[in-house]
């Protein structure tokens, strides 16, 4: 084996007919034509034939004969022309093959718990790849071996590095924060750390680096940025896992339109380079208050209409009671409009799987529908509207014949809008309007500072962003309704990434923790560090963190974040292939003082 010599798959086409070469990787295919074996050789950037044939070298066709399946190989061959019928359109390398002279097998394999070839590489037949996902966790290193995933990660890399140019050339420098620290607010719990020479003490996993970050502005570092791995212990989704990567910056002496140009700046790169998408037609900003009103949450998906109205005024005084008394007792109705798609929807359909099924699965007790024909509604429920209220709703509805509406009522006007928001996005996606290769990004703005929740006031982003306002000239109730300055990006419904202008202000600052609840002692104790720090000279700053693992999904295009993840946790927070989270010896709860209760609980 000589690596200088080593040729890749990608590398090969009709002009090295001739040639002798070398390649080295695994058996991919095995197919045995009578006495003539064709093997494909897999490397990493895809497969080539290898041809072994008894009448040009009968020693060497015997070697073909004893390979199997994953064996790691390095082989010499002649590139050759295949005969015309034999050429294969499908496979970048399928106009040649190598006749093989000498194999080397370097070692064998067992049997693979499943198949590694992506038979769409090899034929016309393009198999989906349908292992359970626990397996391929399980083997994530034969996973990792299909060359799906090899160009997952390799386009992860060719991302990182397009974004650590963009911002090289800005002047950003990447500096790496603590990852044994303290906790960072974000939202989530933390992962703690227990500490063997400070007994009794943790160090928590950061959630994010905020706080660093902000110490490096008041440092004078201007302009930071990092890729780094965040820890968050919460509830699993699809789009989530429990340690992530983001790309975090931070700059000083800016304001919001700073980070709306750089992000945007990147945007553009990585989807031109990525997907042959040109986004340099805009980043529309939508205020927090208009997505959930048109779209019922904070993270629209702007690729097809079908917004949300509000009828609630339209549906005041018809006999319909459970309207009438949603209307009565402060609720609200809003609907969508399904365009043109009456013809398709059957009344079972509208009737069982939407108004029963669909309602239960998006948390309210009914969907309302009605169809438009003959310039009229149609519906288990119209005779509860005049004529006039039905020709008003269809307005208001902007309906015409062949449209269905759908409606939700509730007196949580929150409800209203979660719910329809779902609906909108079952039914955008079941009736095929959302184009899958559309990228519609957008900038949501004007969040609220506080939620409040059973009485408190929250941190809708968290508790460093800087309102919109002197709250210091502000009432209470003023305050709890005031903007932040923060902003999300936003790309097809996914939250990519957000952030915020900071408060630099430690009065300010502080006011803010107070508003929160905490006790000075909390502040203290929690925050002190961070609080003084902001005494001494701190520039005013802000920036953002972009989901990597969720850009990069957007970007290739895959199904799940584990897809573009080298080694993620499962949908149970759990890695099959080292059986992380473990037990670990009573010696070593006993060096970091912690008692074993819970141990022998769990396996009693
Ligand atoms: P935020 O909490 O919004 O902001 O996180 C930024 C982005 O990180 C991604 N993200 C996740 N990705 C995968 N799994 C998770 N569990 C997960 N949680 C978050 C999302 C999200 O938009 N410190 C602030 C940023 C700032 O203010 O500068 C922060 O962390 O794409």
């Amino acid at each position: 084996m000589n690596w200088r010599e080593r040729r890749y798959s990608s590398e090969l086409s009709l002009k090295d007919v001739g040639q002798t070469i070398e390649m080295s990787g695994w058996v991919d295919t095995i197919r045995d034509h009578g006495q003539v074996l064709f093997i494909h050789l897999r490397d990493k950037q895809g497969v080539v034939q290898m041809v072994f044939d008894p009448n040009v070298d009968a020693e060497c066709a015997k070697q073909g004969a004893a390979l199997h399946s994953e064996y790691a190989i390095t082989v010499k061959g002649e590139v050759k022309e295949r005969a015309d019928e034999a050429k294969n359109p499908n496979l970048p390398t399928g106009d040649i093959e190598l006749q093989i002279s000498e194999v080397t097998v370097h070692s064998t394999s067992k049997t693979v718990p499943f198949m590694i070839t992506e038979k769409s590489q090899v034929d016309e037949e393009s198999a989906e790849f349908n292992v359970d996902e626990d397996i391929r966790l399980t083997y994530r290193y034969l996973d990792l071996r299909r060359i799906s995933m090899q160009k997952n990660l390799l386009r992860r890399h060719e991302i990182v590095q397009s974004i650590r140019s963009i911002l090289n050339e800005k002047s950003f420098i990447d500096v790496e924060t603590p990852i044994l620290t303290k906790s960072t607010p974000e939202g989530a719990r933390d992962y703690l750390v227990p500490s063997r020479v400070h007994e009794h003490k943790f160090y928590a996993l950061p959630q994010s680096p905020q706080l660093f970050k902000q110490l490096l502005m008041i440092s004078g570092m201007d302009r930071y940025y990092q890729i780094t791995r965040c820890f968050r212990d919460e509830d699993l989704r699809p789009n989530r896992q429990p340690e992530f990567t983001q790309l975090d910056l931070e700059a000083s002496f800016i304001d919001e339109s700073f980070v709306y140009e750089l992000l945007e700046t990147i945007m553009i790169r990585l989807f031109k380079e990525q997907r042959n998408v040109d986004l340099s037609s805009g980043f529309p900003q939508i205020t927090y208050a208009d997505c959930l009103d048109q779209y019922g949450n904070d993270r629209p998906d702007l690729r097809f209409d079908m917004t949300l109205v509000n009828v609630t005024e339209a549906c005041n005084g018809v006999s319909y009671k459970i309207f009438q008394s949603i209307i009565d007792n402060g609720g609200l109705i809003k609907g969508i409009n399904l365009k043109g798609k009456s013809s398709e929807l059957s009344k079972s359909y509208l009737q069982e799987e939407i108004a029963k099924k669909t309602a239960a699965k998006i948390g309210v007790r009914g969907i309302s529908w009605m169809r438009i024909e003959d310039g009229k509604l149609q519906s288990n429920i119209v005779q509860f509207f005049s004529e006039e209220q039905q020709a008003n709703l269809i307005k208001q509805m902007n309906g015409e014949n062949g449209d269905v509406l759908f409606f939700i009522a509730d007196t949580n006007h929150g409800t209203v809008n979660d719910a329809l928001g779902r609906l909108r996005l079952i039914l955008g996606e079941q009736h095929g309007l959302i184009n899958k290769d559309d990228v519609k990004p957008c900038w949501v703005i004007d969040f609220p500072l506080f939620e409040k929740k059973e009485g408190r006031l929250h941190s809708l982003h968290h508790p460093f962003t800087q309102p919109k306002g002197d709250i210091s000239k502000m009432t209470d109730d003023e305050i709890s309704s005031v903007n932040a300055r923060a902003y999300d990006l936003v790309i097809n419904g996914e939250e990519v990434g957000g952030g915020s202008i900071r408060i630099h202000d430690s009065s300010e600052q502080k006011k803010i923790f107070e508003l929160l609840g905490l006790s000075a002692d909390d502040i203290e104790q929690k925050f002190g560090f961070f609080v003084n720090a902001l005494q001494y000279g701190t520039p005013p700053h802000g920036g953002l963190a972009i989901g990597i693992d969720r850009l990069v999904c957007i970007l290739t295009q895959n199904a799940s974040i584990r897809e573009v993840i080298a080694f993620p946790k499962n949908r149970v927070a759990a890695c099959p292939l080292t059986q992380a989270p473990d037990y670990v010896s009573a010696d070593q709860l006993e060096e970091l003082s912690i008692k074993q209760t819970a141990l022998k609980e769990v396996e009693a």
